[in-house]
């Protein structure tokens, strides 16, 4: 399928369909005539092997209580052994109702109140509240910015560790928004450190399957052979493949039987959820038939990217734009532009654009502003006619 293809077939008019992104602009910016770049989401309807097994579910109208079937765990496997070479055992995977619940029930299992949990800013928010709201310290160690492109410092992140006792590090990878694809070398070194001072690591890896340039995703799963096991839990689900947030599926793989015993005992007395069957059978649907679709969809969000790189890169040339060889979020520095105190004047009042700030990523990220590029190439190229107007 041709990019123009995809566009033609799965572009979509979101607004007035309640969805967070267009529609509950006045209630998260204060405005509702902003032009919508924020939140992780797309403007594209999912592929159609999801479109005809939700009608099938839907056709036969019960949503009675289900489980996951066989050729779920299937596809599953198949999809991570075919496209990350990750060999999974479907006794290794356990449910939640999204990555950030599950995320949250890694913290509530197997850290105790006053724990200290690290993460490395920026990051997705959600990380910083699962800790904080679940009463756990949060350590903050930055990723080092240089030249367009965020690196682990690996110094600073074993001090952090070593003075704040860390007990838990959750991992995003590849990285929201650094847009980092972390390589296999890295991940060794960060995980190594984790190693040598005893702490758990949670890898959120929802973004697994937007990778750009060459770049190649490494579960953490497989770092070393697989060293790392007995302290590792990787998150992750087909939402941000296929655009299936609302649907509120995702599961946790923890290979570790050690580690699994304590999860199922503990988690007893925190969830007792059923599985979504819409979410099932959509996850199901995309693993088995939506691999054509993936790949037309990461050539209109690599070209909304390059736009957005040139364009700016000519009209705005001190303003970064970060790599993107991962996710579809890249941050954009404008603080050669814009004073960071004006930034919101800036973005809202005069560009008219709903962005993720990069303060809510992390303390220091003020200044940045976080687009998205899952979307119509012409809003990209308003957004970012308006971005230059500066
Ligand atoms: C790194 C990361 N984790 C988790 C999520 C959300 O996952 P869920 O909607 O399954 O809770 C997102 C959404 O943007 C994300 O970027």
């Amino acid at each position: 399928m041709t990019k123009q293809e995809f566009l033609n077939r799965y572009l979509v008019e979101r607004k007035g369909t309640d969805s967070l992104k267009w529609d509950a602009l006045d209630e998260r910016f204060g405005q509702d005539d902003l032009l919508a770049m924020w939140v992780a989401d797309m403007e594209f309807k999912t592929c159609d092997s999801i479109t005809e097994a939700l009608k099938r579910r839907v056709e036969h109208g019960v949503y009675g209580y289900s489980r996951a079937s066989d050729a779920y765990y299937q596809a599953y496997a198949d999809w991570m052994e075919r496209r990350h070479h990750c060999e999974t055992d479907r006794s290794w995977i356990r449910f939640a109702s999204g990555c950030v619940a599950a995320i949250t029930y890694v913290i509530q299992v197997f850290t105790q109140p006053g724990d200290s949990c690290l993460i490395l800013t920026p990051v997705y928010y959600p990380f910083h509240n699962a800790v904080k709201d679940n009463g756990r310290r949060l350590v903050c160690v930055d990723l080092d910015a240089k030249d367009g492109r965020f690196t682990m410092n690996y110094e600073a992140i074993e001090k952090a560790i070593v003075e704040n006792h860390v007990k838990l590090f959750l991992l995003c990878s590849p990285h929201n928004p650094a847009g980092r694809v972390w390589s296999e070398e890295e991940l060794d070194q960060v995980l190594a450190v984790c190693c040598r001072h005893d702490v758990l690591v949670c890898s959120d890896e929802i973004h697994q399957d937007f990778t750009f340039d060459g770049n190649n995703f490494v579960p953490a799963l497989m770092v070393g052979g697989g060293k790392y096991r007995d302290r590792l839990i990787t998150v992750n689900s087909a939402s941000k493949t296929f655009n299936l947030a609302s649907l509120l599926h995702a599961q946790l793989i923890i290979s570790d039987e050690r580690l699994r015993a304590t999860y199922d005992r503990e988690i007893r007395g925190r969830n007792q959820t059923e599985l979504s069957i819409m979410g099932l059978t959509a996850a199901q649907a995309g693993y088995e038939g939506g691999e054509e679709w993936l790949e037309a969809l990461k050539e209109v969000i690599w070209d909304n990217y390059q736009y957005l790189k040139t364009e700016l890169g000519r009209k705005l040339p001190k303003a970064v734009v970060y790599s993107m060889e991962g996710t579809y979020l890249p941050l954009v520095d404008l603080r050669a532009y814009v004073d960071s105190g004006g930034m919101k004047s800036f973005i809202q009042g005069k560009c008219r654009l709903a962005v993720d700030y990069g303060e809510w990523f992390g303390k220091n990220f003020r200044g940045f502003v976080r687009l998205n590029m899952a979307t119509d190439p012409s809003l990209v190229r308003e957004a970012v006619g308006r971005i230059t107007l500066v």
